[in-house]
């Protein structure tokens, strides 16, 4: 039973205050830097490099906080992308996405022969088997230097001594607990008796403690093996759920070549297949290198017009050739990431008129709504780029009876079935239908860029398909538009994704001559989808020397912190 203790919010309950930097402040550090979605996050990474880690170390440490900080979307029962890129400029992608349990199939979604978003999206077996602990201690294996349970540590304490309630949790929690109601265990630990938790209350999550100090001892052992591994089991068993020991025994994360690519003389380095992200990354940006953006300014329509177009034709191919690499050999990846490819995709762009997504046969599939990202450099400019998710804001919104993590619902990234596109947006190509021991296809596009061989800047963010526009926009208002860490992120921001046919923009963020302008070349849009994403940036200082840190102000309780 957790225990919920009501009390001002009260942060230096936690850590030394001198290492946070507040989201308002400059947020410039002279070493290291950690940028994330909590504050709470951010120090105890930033404490971590500060004691002589790795901007390694320092992810682990930040990843396992936000798992108790952050429960939306920090997590044990996700998965996630991390792109480590050392002081050498040597470059790594560790991909620890869940993969469909041994029992999956494709036709795992129909229900007497129809279609059900409810099994597909909201049931126990739509829990992939999770990847986090995983992958956070093969990246440790390689690039960590201070002990692994130095590093677990500090989220042990977060989630036995309670951290307190923010507004910005407490209205997540408000919003999101009715659809977790039938989890008894999910609602003792995120709610006061049944109702809602308040900004002040003290969130003590003493399973989650216990599961976190088992990892700490015993490493990924004490969460695929042993009593974390039987405990996911019978919830699993009791409930029709598909995960066995068998399944939490053979994941494995692995390490992939980064997808790597060039824009305007800086080098892009971002996250491979299983992730469609780092693909269509580099096709958009060697697309938009044929153009003069600096000249053609940013949020203009000539600008905008030109970046729609580019996302529109990258989601296309995105939507026919994209699955996990090891189910799908065949994909294009070289040609779609080549400049020869780009310059006929540009020639196909008339410079005043908006072209027209053709659907041809299918659509794509929906994302849910929450993901975390941070960005990490340590004081030798060591970088990491770490985007991890539970899929929707809590995931399947089922926590572990007696583990005290939430469960992923990722498998509805998964294709709904063989041949069950329609026009409604379901999708059914095989690239991504779910089999046993696969990734499901994801969006998550953490990414570094570097400049002559140095560190440049880390970027990426959470917002399903639009991550991998809002990363681009990033990138491009820093190098074509010259802004801050800080500017780039809070610059409006837009997205298409080739269909459905419309522009999506955030309000404000664009002058309504721009959007006139677009209007006038046929392009249809929307707003109403404030905000997108929430991207958490480092970017070097070329003339100060040190980090500049941009936080996503969009979401409450985001912080920079160094040193
Ligand atoms: O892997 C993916 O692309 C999705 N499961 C991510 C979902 C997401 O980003 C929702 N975020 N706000």
């Amino acid at each position: 039973m957790e225990m919920i203790i009501r009390m001002a919010v009260f942060l230096p309950l936690v850590l030394s205050a001198q290492l946070t930097v507040a989201a308002n402040a400059p947020t410039h550090a002279n070493n290291g830097m950690v940028v994330s979605a909590n504050t709470l996050a951010s120090d105890i990474g930033a404490e971590v490099l500060r004691d002589g880690g790795s901007a390694m170390d320092a992810t682990v440490a930040t990843a396992f906080a936000l798992a108790v900080t952050h429960p939306s979307a920090g997590n044990l029962g996700g998965g996630g992308f991390l792109i480590y890129r050392s002081s050498e400029g040597e470059s790594v992608a560790y991909d620890f996405r869940e993969v469909a349990p041994l029992a999956s199939d494709p036709e795992m979604w129909l229900v007497d022969g129809k279609y059900s978003f409810e099994k597909h999206h909201m049931s126990y077996q739509s829990v992939g088997v999770p990847g986090t602990v995983r992958g956070l201690h093969l990246g440790w294996l390689d690039q960590g230097k201070l002990p692994w349970k130095r590093l677990v540590k500090p989220a042990i304490r977060l989630a036995r001594d309670g951290i307190p309630v923010t507004h910005g949790l407490a209205r997540s929690l408000k919003r999101h607990l009715p659809r977790m109601e039938k989890y008894p265990a999910t609602m003792a630990q995120f709610s006061n008796k049944g109702e809602p938790l308040v900004a002040g209350d003290l969130l003590r999550q003493s399973d989650l403690a216990r599961t976190l100090q088992r990892i700490a001892n015993k490493g990924p052992d004490g969460f695929y093996k042993g009593k974390t591994a039987e405990l996911i089991v019978q919830e699993m068993e009791r409930n029709g759920g598909l995960i066995t020991l068998a399944d939490l025994a053979a994941y494995k994360a692995k390490k992939r070549v980064p997808t790597s690519g060039t824009y305007r003389g800086y080098e892009i380095i971002s996250m491979p297949p299983p992730s469609s992200g780092g693909t269509a990354l580099v096709e958009m940006l060697n697309i938009l290198e044929g153009y003069d953006l600096t000249e053609s300014g940013f949020g203009t329509t000539v600008t905008l017009h030109r970046m729609v177009e580019a996302m529109r034709r990258a989601f296309h191919d995105r939507a026919r050739f994209m699955g996990d690499p090891d189910f799908n050999a065949a994909m294009p990846l070289a040609k779609l990431t080549s400049k020869e490819y780009a310059e006929e995709l540009r020639s196909s762009i008339d410079p005043g008129t908006a072209s027209v997504s053709n659907p041809e046969s299918f659509s794509l599939p929906k994302e849910g709504p929450s993901t975390t990202h941070f960005s990490v450099v340590d004081k030798d400019q060591n970088a990491a780029s770490l985007t991890y998710t539970l899929e929707w804001s809590y995931g399947s919104g089922i926590v572990v009876t007696g583990a005290g993590f939430l469960l992923n619902n990722e498998m509805g990234d998964f294709n709904a079935g063989p041949g069950l596109t329609d026009s409604q947006g379901l999708i059914g190509t095989p690239a991504n239908l779910a089999e046993p021991g696969k990734r499901m296809l994801s969006s998550m596009t953490p990414t570094i860029v570097a400049k002559d061989g140095e560190l440049f800047m880390v970027t990426g963010t959470p917002g399903g398909r639009t991550i991998i526009n809002t990363v681009l926009q990033t990138v491009v208002n820093v190098i074509d538009h010259g802004m801050g860490a800080q500017a780039a992120v809070d610059a409006g921001r837009v997205h298409h994704q080739w269909l459905p046919d419309m522009m999506r923009y955030e309000e404000p963020g664009f002058s309504k001559d721009s959007l006139k302008g677009l209007a006038a070349m046929g392009h249809k849009m929307k707003t109403g989808s404030y905000p997108q994403g929430s991207a958490e940036v480092i970017v070097v200082n070329g003339d100060q020397g040190g980090l500049d840190g941009g936080v996503d102000r969009r979401v409450p309780d985001g912080g920079v912190s160094g040193y």
